[in-house]
């Protein structure tokens, strides 16, 4: 007898629609936060070169998003950094941060304006203090895709961010992305890493706001 086909289509009923509830371990995330003391380590013609940089950095819940059975919670991010010294920005990147709380897994996506993407997956509890998720080159479920140039010349092998959560409040994050420089040996190691402070709250996820208007009347 074969097996009976799974059920990919049906979606959960009775779908919390508070966001900012369901969140899990990405609930210290939520809002707006500034730090002036990132450090980055990037590759320049004549080695690493180290820069001290300023982050401001946005979370916002998106209303709950189903694959059939499997039910994301999830924040829109956008990152903008720029340095004392240059008016221009030194680094953006936009995406989306998902936790489904069934599983524990927790997904990152990445998009920055070099041209390239990832999709980083790890697993937490609802009330880990720390994660970390990954992206590996030449993998099709959570890879790195890039345009020809950076697969020629920063060849970008892999990807991973650790987050951490402090008792005061503020949060911690550590990338590591491995790129292959052309012409060169060894990996190089393009690290960054900076500690946030909250500026402002979250707003609740469109759906949530919906239903709280028609409850107020
Ligand atoms: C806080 C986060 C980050 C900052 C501040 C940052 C900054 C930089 C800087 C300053 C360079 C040197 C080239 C330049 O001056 O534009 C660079 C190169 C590069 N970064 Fe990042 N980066 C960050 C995160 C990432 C991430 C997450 C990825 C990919 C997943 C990435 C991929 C690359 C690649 C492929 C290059 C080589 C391109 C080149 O040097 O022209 N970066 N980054």
């Amino acid at each position: 007898m074969l097996p009976m086909p799974r059920d990919i289509f049906t979606e959960p009923a009775d779908v919390d629609p508070d966001t900012l509830n369901n969140l899990g371990p990405l609930r210290r995330l939520a809002g707006r936060w500034r730090a002036r003391k990132g450090v980055d380590v990037a590759p320049k013609p004549d080695g690493p070169e180290r820069r001290v940089f300023l982050d401001t950095i946005e979370f916002q819940p998106i209303d709950p998003q189903a694959n059939g059975p499997q039910l994301f919670y999830g924040l829109r991010y956008n990152v903008h950094i720029t340095t004392e010294e240059e008016d221009i920005t030194f680094h953006e990147q936009v995406g989306y941060w998902l936790w489904e709380p069934a599983t524990g897994l927790i997904l990152q996506t990445v998009a920055i304006p070099r041209g390239q993407v990832a999709l980083a997956s790890g697993t937490a509890a609802a009330d880990a203090d720390m994660f970390t998720v990954s992206a590996k080159r030449g993998e099709t479920g959570y890879g790195i895709c890039s345009t020809t140039f950076l697969e020629q010349a920063f060849r970008t092998d892999s990807y991973s961010i650790t987050i951490s959560f402090h008792a005061d409040g503020s949060w911690s994050y550590v990338t590591d992305t491995a790129l292959q420089v052309e012409g060169k040996q060894a990996p190089f190691a393009h690290q960054d890493r900076n500690t946030l402070h909250r500026i402002g709250k979250a707003r609740p996820n469109p759906w949530a706001e919906i239903l709280a208007r028609r409850k107020a009347g």
